[in-house]
């Protein structure tokens, strides 16, 4: 339901230089699921899934800086995470923040996909 257009700048502003790029997003959001929260009608933080097998693979979860620490990611990860509670994403291993949320939603470090990249999967129900 989201435009990419209303996703691009703010995965430049949240992803730097590691951005997808316009047709990238609208891509994946024609074929994932995407949620997002507003304020004052601006989005303020997304998440880009694919829901298939009963497994959901998270491509992309990302607030504003002006607005976190204020549980949007935490609102979007338990959305997301009702169409299936087993769930595989990455984390760029420096990324404390982000490891700390996937930890409190029972992700556990199962691999790594690259030298950079921890490989999450939550396995099974529990809570945050
Ligand atoms: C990681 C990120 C999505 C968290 O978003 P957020 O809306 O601030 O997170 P929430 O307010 O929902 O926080 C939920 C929990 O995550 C953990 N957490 C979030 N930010 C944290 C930080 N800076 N340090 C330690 N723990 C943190 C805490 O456990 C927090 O719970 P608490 O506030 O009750 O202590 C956000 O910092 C972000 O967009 N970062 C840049 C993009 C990114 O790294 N995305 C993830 C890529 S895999």
């Amino acid at each position: 339901v989201q435009d990419a257009e209303r996703l691009e700048h703010l995965e430049a502003e949240i992803f730097r230089s590691n951005c997808l790029g316009e047709l990238i997003l609208k891509n994946e959001i024609e074929r994932g699921r995407c949620w997002v929260i507003e304020e004052a009608s601006e989005v303020v933080a997304y998440l880009l899934a694919h829901v298939a097998d009963g497994l959901i693979d998270i491509m992309r979860l990302g607030v504003l800086a002006d607005h976190r620490r204020h549980g949007y990611a935490k609102a979007l990860l338990q959305r997301a995470l009702e169409e299936a509670p087993r769930a595989v994403l990455t984390v760029k291993k420096d990324n404390l923040a982000a490891m700390a949320l996937y930890r409190r939603f029972g992700f556990e470090i199962v691999g790594r996909t690259d030298s950079q990249n921890w490989l999450m999967l939550r396995a099974t129900a529990s809570s945050s």
